[in-house]
């Protein structure tokens, strides 16, 4: 008998739990080892409320597209890719110059001559798009791109099981979140709002104090978000509705939230086999941590400072930005200027400054908001 010798595994990165980003990384150089002129791949998600691209991944050099959201009624080209279920190539650029398309502009302006497109879907349902990029002109072959296409199913195959378990997750998590509202006062859009003031401060921190937050990183933080108080369901009625102060025991059972926001959260992951989920300690940190404080006086675990996970920090400033500008049963709605005076007085003490500087340097994306997301008169969440 001979010796089976191993092929070396040219595909093991694909199977570890590496991030979706550091698959794609491998996923690039495999694809330059044999189209060498290949110098950016990135797929952009289709968000069908905003019907809008957004970018979610990519491996470049640089990151030109990066936060970059695109209307999908803007890019005629694209619209037809998605009906027709068809693949573009556009092996000069140049054919664009005169293009009004923010996006196109942007790719060329970094210096990509040639493109090569193909729309992602999950059965009939157009999920996104992938975009091959060169730096040269009139580089894809027709013969390259049968192969290219190969990687492009690969590519659909792990968006399709990405958004997958996303999907099964946030579903399971969702249904938990209907039963807590029908008991909790925290209803009406106080988790649209704090999720999008959550997102505002990723991308500003993203963009002015350059902390390292991808896209992908921000698009889960706002999914995850309003998941922080899910914990609630486990608190009586009795306590979570009264409309005063809470006394010492009462407070002492409510603190208990966010543990057991943790608890139940590993219980469905658990349940539905998802433990090695990418993003579940993103959910287990917003959850189990929201309370802590910088000055290690928060609960449960009195973390301090870098101790508490960035994405804990961020939640935290949007859940009490919100909080603070929302009626609830033990207090009146604040004012904006008021409630910017409080997160001001916190701010270095309670809450990290850099999060609450980025929400308050923004004042008309928190109008925008609250105007999309008002509560109703009466709505009283
Ligand atoms: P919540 O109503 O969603 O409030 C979230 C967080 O916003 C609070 O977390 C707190 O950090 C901040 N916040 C809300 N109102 C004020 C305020 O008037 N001043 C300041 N400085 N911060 C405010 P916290 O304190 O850990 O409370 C967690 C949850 O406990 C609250 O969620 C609420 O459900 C409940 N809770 C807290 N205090 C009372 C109370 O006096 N009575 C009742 N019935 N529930 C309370
Ligand atoms: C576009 O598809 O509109 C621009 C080309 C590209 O991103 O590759
Ligand atoms: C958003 O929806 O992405 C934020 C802006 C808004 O809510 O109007
Ligand atoms: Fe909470
Ligand atoms: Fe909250």
């Amino acid at each position: 008998m001979e010796d089976v010798v191993l092929a070396p595994g040219r595909y093991k990165n694909l199977h570890s739990s590496t991030s979706l980003g550091e698959k794609f990384g491998h996923l690039h150089q495999m694809i330059r080892q044999e189209f060498t002129y290949i110098d950016r791949v990135s797929v952009s998600l289709f968000d069908r409320e905003m019907n809008a691209l957004k970018t979610f991944v990519q491996s470049s050099k640089d990151m030109p597209l990066q936060f970059y959201e695109c209307l999908i009624k803007n890019a005629p080209s694209l619209m037809e890719m998605k009906a027709l279920k068809k693949n573009r190539l556009v092996n000069d650029m140049t054919v664009f110059n005169n293009g009004t398309h923010e996006h196109t502009r942007k790719i060329a302006s970094n210096g990509y001559q040639a493109s090569y497109s193909v729309p992602l879907f999950d059965c009939d349902d157009f999920i996104g798009m992938l975009f091959f990029n060169s730096y040269q002109k009139k580089v894809f072959k027709k013969k390259d791109l049968i192969k290219l296409d190969l990687y492009a199913q690969l590519i659909n195959c792990l968006m399709v099981n990405k958004l997958q378990s996303s999907q099964m997750l946030v579903g399971a998590f969702r249904s938990c979140l209907g039963l807590v509202s029908y008991k909790d006062p925290e209803t009406g859009n106080h988790l649209e709002r704090m999720a999008r003031y959550a997102r505002l401060i990723a991308r500003e921190l993203a963009k002015k104090c350059h902390i390292d937050l991808t896209d992908e990183f921000i698009e889960n933080l706002f999914l995850f978000a309003p998941l922080h108080d899910i914990g609630k369901i486990g608190i009586p009625d009795d306590i979570l509705l009264k409309p005063g102060r809470l006394d010492e025991k009462e407070w002492e059972i409510m603190q208990t939230h966010s543990s057991k926001g943790r608890e139940i959260i590993d219980a469905i992951a658990d349940h539905l086999g998802l433990q090695s989920f990418e993003h579940l300690s993103l959910l287990r940190n917003i959850s189990g941590s929201h309370h802590e404080t910088i000055d290690g006086k928060g609960y449960p675990n009195r973390l301090k400072q870098d101790e508490i996970p960035i994405e804990t920090q961020i939640v935290s400033v949007a859940d009490i930005f919100d909080a603070l500008t929302s009626h609830r049963s033990y207090k009146p709605a604040w004012s904006n200027e008021a409630a910017f005076e409080e997160l001001t007085r916190l701010s270095g003490i309670k809450l990290n400054p850099d999060c609450v500087r980025m929400l308050m340097e923004n004042e008309p994306a928190i109008l925008a908001i609250q105007n999309r997301f008002g509560d109703a008169p009466g709505d009283h969440a």
